[in-house]
């Protein structure tokens, strides 16, 4: 059984920190998972990350962005998502294939058919079973991150990352099977609470 979880969200919604209390619960339980970021992951991966978030790289185009981010995407799936998988581990994403069809699809415009068979092409066919995306005012997300260095991915803006936002949740209530959207105001324990009643349901008797 494929034990794929991803999270998702505009950057400041609260991925990481829900991820951390899963994990947490996780250890507790003993149970055996593996929790990676993208882009990044592996050595590679990780060399990719520094130019994807370099400010400087701003000659950097949509199409090259999105085709980095498959590349390291590519190289996480077959080094450590796959393996954990078939050892069959849970793993959890901090962003995964939706994040490309919501910053490079509906946030910078790249069509969408075309960023799914990217993602399928880098995933090697890899789906997650279930996908919480957290939802949040693009407001609150940036209030959260005050004191925080931007990186290249986080200064597109106030109307890139609403339309990131419309994305995701386009996309939530295309395919309700997978995607849970979450309320990102709630407390992080309250939010966290929610969650876990998610994955208990979806994986009875393991959970
Ligand atoms: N439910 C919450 N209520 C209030 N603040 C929160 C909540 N969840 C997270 N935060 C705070 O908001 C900030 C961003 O949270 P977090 O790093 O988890 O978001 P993220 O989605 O991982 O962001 P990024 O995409 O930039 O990695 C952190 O300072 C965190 O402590
Ligand atoms: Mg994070």
């Amino acid at each position: 059984m494929k034990r794929l979880i991803t999270f998702e969200g505009i950057d400041g919604s609260g991925k990481s920190t829900q991820i951390r209390l899963v994990c947490k619960r996780f250890d507790a339980l003993g149970l055996q998972y593996t929790a990676v970021r993208e882009p990044g992951g592996t050595r590679i991966s990780e060399k990719i990350r520094e130019i994807l978030l370099q400010k400087e790289n701003l000659e950097l185009t949509a199409a090259a962005e999105s085709l980095l981010f498959q590349a390291a995407r590519a190289q996480l799936t077959a080094e450590v998502i796959l393996p954990a998988l078939r050892e069959g581990k849970f793993v959890i994403c901090d962003r995964f294939t939706d994040s490309s069809l919501a910053y490079q699809g509906f946030g910078r415009g790249l069509d969408l058919n075309t960023l799914e068979t990217l993602n399928n092409y880098a995933t090697q066919d890899t789906q997650p079973d279930l996908t919480f995306i957290i939802d949040i005012k693009v407001a609150t997300a940036i209030s959260r991150r005050s004191i925080k260095v931007t990186d290249r991915m986080e200064s597109g803006g106030d109307a890139f990352m609403e339309r990131i936002r419309r994305g995701y949740i386009e996309l939530a209530r295309g395919n309700p099977g997978r995607y849970r959207l979450m309320n990102g105001n709630l407390k992080e324990r309250e939010l966290f609470q929610q969650i876990w009643n998610i994955l208990q349901e979806k994986y009875v008797g393991v959970l």
